[in-house]
């Protein structure tokens, strides 16, 4: 990689992670982007080093204007709530922005209009007219993914316009059978109109050295291989109005693609911080980090689904238009849940603010520096290994250290730490680990990092151990020895959070009050602390309990929860993007359709006719009602979430369908055996399925 680790000059680093699109919530899978470039970002200011993270909201695209007119408001006022949504949950992350910005914004309106002007001067957009699906009723074309219909190669109902994800066909939209606009429900027609494209092969000489020259993670050139082996395509940056975007210059009427201004957005909050008061005070000079023979670092955090963008395009835009390309990009893996993709029937599309509802966020940023690399991989959020973890590592290991010194040295020692330092090389050893430790950091091994940092956690814990200082207490003339292994025991801790503190920024200001100073710098590992007041030790962390996970998880589940529609719209914009995120994708109109399950997923759903003999309300539960169910010679009780809709004695005797193989689980008002299906909005507008009189209670339904 192109970094210079080990330097001693202080560096000017630029460091961005992707752009967040404005229509969605913050959940957990993001935070894995946004904690490791925090924890990368705040190592480097730790060094010393002169560096700034910038980060916007991705405002623009057809997702953000359609779900903005779903709710009734404007797209400025979308993206605005979004921002302050967004903004607080990375503020409580600790997730330390320099500046966060929008796309949506008068610096990224310039730069993009003089990117795209220089492009366009030195030849390197194209113009030619192409045929799109177009829905005559909502006046606009459509984007692949806002197409519905039966998939020309298997006949699968509600397929989307680019591929069949029942039998892996790619086709264009306009082979879909009896398609429909996901918008309006009309039937779409074709249409002429004139695109705007980038000419990426104009740049292909140049990419194939840049992407082969270290700027990139071994498995992400490879991928880029594969792409040049396929032919560079020109890059469509074009779309018709209504777009929620810039207008391109002298073009009519014509928006640049959300995909055009996205990056550019890095340049335009950097911009932005620049001219602030801060930038002006600090002399933060623009032109220094982007011209383009900047002797700066650059580098971009991106998940591994927007390499294509970052690899590509982005280089050859900058380097076509004058300015410099990135140092490097860094790519992550995506997260899992449990080892599954994350589920919002499961309970595991956690929403950061839910996390943050129930437990604190240092646990989060710790286990997921524990398994964070340098590569791509994903990462598994195993919620189980999760708690083992953070209770064993860090309650049991770190904070233990502190909390049994600490008392000691305020009750017997005046809350002054010792003057001598009674194990120099234990003290050193510790030291001489920020060589190791400072390059795990950054090259990215967050979890090497990690791992040496709890061996030395382990030697803190067996020094105490060997010494007893509970025991010496109780003997004549060991005053001083418990005082000096007290006070080495809070040194080493010290020294603990100070390798901790990228990771457990909290944590570190809480022990830099304990311990009464005004700072943890690198570099104050080197020197103990000695005839050193203290202040009052209070519990640092707390241990992670299984009942607030477990709450966290119940409250990311939907299955029993009737959600009003405009709640509806908005999470299935932020699961479309999941999916998706580098295609335009459909805030729909209609109701959400949640992440796909293969044919084989499905055919493990029993559904059960079921006739309902018993119906009650359940005491303190404002939704449920609990229902006695017959599915031919078995009984089971469920609790569904209808109370809105049905009076229970309406129910009794009537037929519905169940789902008779759904695991039972543990409610707050007993065990649930099963689920009813129901259709609607919800409210008064909730309807249980109710097969025909012929049906008898137990027949399969397929
Ligand atoms: N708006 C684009 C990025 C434009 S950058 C010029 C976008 N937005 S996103 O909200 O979908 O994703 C933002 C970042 O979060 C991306 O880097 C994406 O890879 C990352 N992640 C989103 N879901 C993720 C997981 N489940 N796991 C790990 N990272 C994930 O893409
Ligand atoms: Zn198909």
């Amino acid at each position: 990689m192109a970094t210079q680790v080990g330097s001693n000059n202080m560096r000017k680093i630029l460091v961005t992670s992707a752009l967040p699109y404005a229509n969605g919530s913050i959940h957990l899978g993001h935070l894995v982007e946004y904690i490791q470039t925090d924890i990368w970002v705040r190592f480097q200011k730790m060094q010393g080093h002169e560096c700034y993270y910038v980060c916007a909201d991705d405002a623009h695209g057809t997702p953000i204007m359609l779900r903005a007119q779903a709710e009734g408001i404007t797209p400025e006022k979308l993206i605005s709530d979004t921002s302050i949504e967004h903004q607080s949950d990375f503020k409580d992350f600790s997730v330390n922005f320099d500046n966060y910005y929008s796309t949506h914004s008068n610096e990224n309106r310039f730069f993009a209009e003089t990117i795209y002007n220089r492009l366009n001067d030195a030849g390197h957009i194209s113009k030619r007219v192409i045929s799109q699906a177009y829905d005559p009723e909502k006046k606009m074309f459509l984007p692949d993914r806002f197409i519905k219909g039966e998939c020309p190669k298997c006949g699968a109902a509600d397929q989307y316009g680019d591929n069949c994800e029942a039998c892996g066909a790619t086709y264009s939209p306009t082979e879909l059978k009896n398609a429909v606009s996901v918008v309006s429900g009309a039937k779409p027609i074709e249409k002429d109109s004139e695109h705007y494209f980038f000419k990426l092969p104009d740049f292909e000489s140049m990419l194939k050295e840049w992407t082969g020259s270290g700027h990139l993670q071994d498995e992400i050139s490879n991928k880029l291989q594969e792409w040049f082996d396929a032919g560079l395509q020109e890059w469509d940056i074009s779309r018709d109005a209504p777009y929620f975007g810039f207008e391109i210059p002298n073009s009519n009427g014509k928006f640049f693609y959300v995909w055009l201004d996205a990056p550019i957005g890095y340049i335009a909050s950097f911009k932005n911080l620049c001219d602030s008061s801060r930038g002006i005070k600090e002399g933060i000079d623009f032109d220094a980090f982007w011209e383009s023979d900047s002797q700066t670092e650059l580098y971009h955090f991106i998940g591994k689904d927007i390499v294509y963008f970052h690899g590509l395009f982005w280089p050859a835009i900058l380097h076509g238009a004058g300015f410099r390309t990135p140092t490097a990009i860094f790519s992550h893996g995506f997260l899992t849940v449990d080892g599954q993709k994350m589920s919002k029937s499961r309970g595991t599309f956690i929403k950061a603010r839910t996390y943050l509802d129930e437990l604190n966020p240092e646990y989060l940023r710790y286990y997921f520096a524990a398994k964070l690399g340098s590569g791509v991989t994903d990462l598994d959020l195993n919620l189980e290994d999760f708690r083992l973890r953070v209770n064993s590592d860090l309650v049991g290991k770190v904070v233990n250290i502190a909390s049994r010194c600490a008392g000691f040295i305020k009750k017997k020692f005046n809350s002054t730490l010792s003057e001598n330092i009674s194990e120099p090389e234990l003290f050193a050893r510790f030291a001489d680990a920020s060589a190791s430790i400072g390059e795990h950091y950054e090259k990215r091994e967050f979890s090497k990092a990690i791992r040496e940092i709890m061996a030395l956690a382990d030697l803190a814990n067996q020094y105490i151990d060997d010494k007893k200082p509970w025991q010496m207490i109780k003997e004549e003339g060991k005053e001083q020895e418990v005082h000096d292994v007290c006070s080495m025991g809070l040194n080493l801790f010290r020294q603990l959070i100070i390798y901790l503190s990228p990771v457990l920024p909290v944590m570190a200001e809480k022990t830099a009050d304990f311990l009464n100073l005004n700072s943890m710098l690198w570099d104050d590992m080197q020197t103990p602390l000695t005839k050193h007041a203290i202040k009052k030790f209070k519990p640092l962390m707390m241990r992670v309990e299984e009942d607030k996970i477990q709450a966290m998880v119940d409250a990311s589940k939907e299955e029993l929860k009737v959600i009003d529609k405009a709640e509806v719209n908005k999470k299935k914009s932020s699961t479309d993007n999941e999916k998706t995120s580098s295609k335009e994708t459909s805030t729909a109109l209609a109701e959400p359709v949640s992440e796909m399950i293969s044919f084989d997923d499905f055919a493990k759903i029993d559904l059960r006719i079921a006739k309902i003999i018993k119906a009650e309300h359940v005491e303190k539960a404002d939704k449920l009602l609990q229902l006695t169910l017959d599915i031919g010679g078995e009984t089971r009780n469920v609790f569904a979430g209808i109370k809105s809709a049905y009076q229970p004695e309406d129910l009794e005797g009537k037929l519905t369908v169940m789902v008779a193989n759904l695991a039972p689980r543990k409610m707050r008002f007993g065990i649930s055996e099963g689920m009813v299906l129901a259709a609607g909005p919800g409210g008064k507008d909730l309807w249980i399925l109710n097969p025909d009189e012929g049906a008898q209670p137990g027949m399969r339904v397929k």
